[in-house]
């Protein structure tokens, strides 16, 4: 008998039911009459949100490295980075004493409104699942565990506890499932996370097909499953449906229901044992990496500044970066002194330090002058003073840099957005500056896509800096200045109008219950299929040089049981400076019997090369 079983044996009915939900907001119940420790689980997926009184949800939090957010990070497309950043939340998780990562989040993009878009990877599920799995990977390869979420359907913030996901079969296995089967499969999280919303009418705590048939069953989960926190409506069936352990606690009533359901026969005591084991697996796991100790601050810092600079995109460029030198620099935005680096929620980190993007700037403007105006205010208002002083300033510059970030107020963990529009004040801004400026170069702090036509016309180049982390302001100056080429290329499609999105019949939906009615056709998949312009791709991203793609071939192989196709092509670096380049690999099927979106991504590697060079 293993010793998690002997362990099992031992246990009275009151520990067990007591193991399976919450003895705080953030720890599980210890038994220290059989030497079971409690866990420690804390948020989230882009830093260690640690609070100190485990009792309390409150917002503050001990000091940590705010790392870029996930819409950062997949716009990066780099595995290695990734596991990188990975093994770095590890070290302040293990100082921190937190045993389980509750992250990364791995929805998929439906509509750019969702509130929480900056916290989930892409609107490919290829992507976002490649992206998840070597998070986690970088993470639980230091001994912590993490917690995949939110399974399943969580998609939009409004009535996000109790909105029925209407997805048709197809959608949930072609669109909303793979990005959580990749990184089960491939990655093993130690506990997955159920979402709050309902699928097809279940409560996602209570889904029996989703937690058991599928998760466990079809993909072979280890784990335990968590719910979202107070996602939990009737305990003894979300027991049977697999869901293993309840947060926050303490809830006792709870506990005795679960004591109650089995003394009269209502709950096999058998599904409570399988509960109890898969927790118990994941406690003594999580007892054998040594907690405390402390993380180099300043080399997390310099690693979040790594990360940020390889996840901006620059999606317009004609010419202007990287500067060259200019010797009077308009600094224009708000966000140039107060660095929007976050979204707010659950997510939100206190961060070691916090770069101020008009300083990093001033570091690598060597002898410029620098001139300053804040150009809107923290409120929604208009104040036209305000764009009066920027336009003086940049009239008389080189170039004017403006620092736009959406306000967290149109973007967090909560709510969804109204629209994708900049504040009123930022498009009135941007247009003046331009107008007298046409070396204009717009940076922009947002976790998800923004309206772009009523302002872009007029600028020289555009920067997705995304929400880019404490270390964000030293980035941006890296990459305006080409200390870093950027290779950033977009998990998320730009789209022209909200009117051209996907979901926009069905966002967020009404009376209780939204319908996926666009189905498989979310993100590229469904511009490319209407043949709809955007602003700018999936997958789009310029870089300071050029690359050129030769001699592609394709051979189809069998790989041990799995007959497979592999796709080569050599890239050049056609270009001055050296430069890194995301190939990627779509397929598009001629035969289909079942309509199938026009294309798909099943592959990508970046590569790095130096002028000249071919990989
Ligand atoms: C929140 C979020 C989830 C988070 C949990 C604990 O409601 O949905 O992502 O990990 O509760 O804060």
């Amino acid at each position: 008998m293993s010793d998690i079983q002997s362990l099992i044996a031992q246990m009275t009915l009151e520990e067990k039911a007591a193991l399976c939900t919450g003895a705080s907001a953030w720890t599980t119940t210890p038994i220290p009459r059989l030497g079971v420790p409690q866990l420690l689980v804390s948020d989230g997926p882009h830093g260690i949100r640690r609070v100190a009184d485990v009792h309390s949800m409150t917002i503050k939090s001990l000091p940590a490295t705010c790392f870029p957010t996930a819409s950062s990070l997949a716009s990066s497309w780099d595995v290695a980075l990734l596991h990188e950043m990975g093994q770095a939340l590890a070290e302040e998780a293990i100082a921190r004493d937190v045993d389980v990562i509750l992250g990364p989040g791995a929805n998929m993009k439906r509509s750019p409104l969702c509130g929480r878009n900056f916290e989930y990877f892409a609107e490919d599920p290829y992507l976002a699942g490649t992206m998840a799995a070597a998070l986690i990977e970088g993470i639980q390869s230091q001994g912590v565990g993490t917690s995949l979420k939110h399974f399943a359907a969580n998609n939009q913030e409004y009535e996000r506890f109790s909105i029925d996901a209407q997805v048709d079969e197809r959608a949930l296995r072609e669109i909303y499932l793979p990005a959580f089967e990749m990184a089960v499969t491939k990655a093993k999280p130690w506990t997955v996370m159920c979402s709050y919303n309902r699928i097809n009418g279940t409560f996602g705590s209570e889904h029996r097909q989703l937690l058991t048939d599928i998760l466990k069953n079809e993909w072979g989960f280890e784990g335990f499953v968590v719910s979202d926190w107070g996602a939990v409506h009737n305990r003894v069936a979300a027991l049977r449906a697999g869901l293993d352990l309840e947060m926050p606690g303490p809830k006792p009533t709870r506990v005795d229901g679960v004591i109650e359901a089995v003394r009269n026969g209502d709950l096999d005591e058998a599904v409570l044992d399988e509960a109890v084991r898969r927790i118990l697996t994941i406690v003594c796991r999580a007892a054998e990496t040594p907690k405390g100790g402390d993380f180099d601050i300043a080399a997390h810092h310099a690693l979040a500044r790594k990360i940020s600079a390889e996840t901006m995109v620059l999606l317009k460029n004609n010419g202007i970066l990287p500067l060259r030198d200019p010797q009077h620099i308009a600094v224009i935005g708000r966000a140039a002194m107060e660095a929007h680096f976050q979204g707010g929620g659950s997510s939100h980190i206190n961060p070691t330090q916090v770069d101020v993007p008009f300083n990093e700037l001033q570091k690598l403007a060597g002898n410029a002058e620098l001139s300053f105006a804040a150009g809107y205010p923290k409120d929604d208002s208009r104040d036209p003073v305000l764009i009066e002083q920027a336009v003086t300033i940049a009239q008389t510059a080189d170039v004017a840099l403006l620092y736009i970030a959406l306000p967290s107020y149109k973007e967090s963990e909560g709510y969804d957005r109204p629209d994708m529009d900049l504040t009123a004040q930022q498009v009135a801004l941007i247009q003046a500056v331009t107008a007298v400026q046409p070396n204009t170069v717009v940076i922009l702090n947002n976790g998800a896509p923004v309206a772009t036509r009523a302002w872009i016309g007029g600028t020289a180049a555009v920067l997705e800096a995304w929400m880019m982390g404490q270390a964000g302001g030293g980035a941006i100056a890296d990459v305006l200045f080409g200390r870093v080429n950027p290779s950033g290329k977009l998990a998320e499609t730009y789209p022209l109008r909200l009117a051209d999105t996907p979901a926009h019949l069905n966002f967020p939906g009404e009376n209780g219950v939204v319908r996926y009615g666009e189905g498989l056709f979310i993100g590229y998949r469904y511009y490319d299929t209407k043949e709809l312009p955007v602003q700018f791709p999936f997958g789009h991203g310029l870089s300071y040089t050029t690359f050129a793609y030769d001699n592609m071939r394709v051979s189809d192989e069998e790989f041990k049981d799995v007959y497979g196709i592999t796709v080569s092509v050599d890239v050049t670096n056609s270009g001055a400076v050296a430069g890194q380049e995301i190939v990627q690999v779509y397929v598009h099927d001629r035969e289909s019997r079942l309509i199938r979106p026009y294309k798909e991504l099943k592959g990508f590697a970046k590569v790095s090369l130096q002028p000249g060079e071919t990989k």
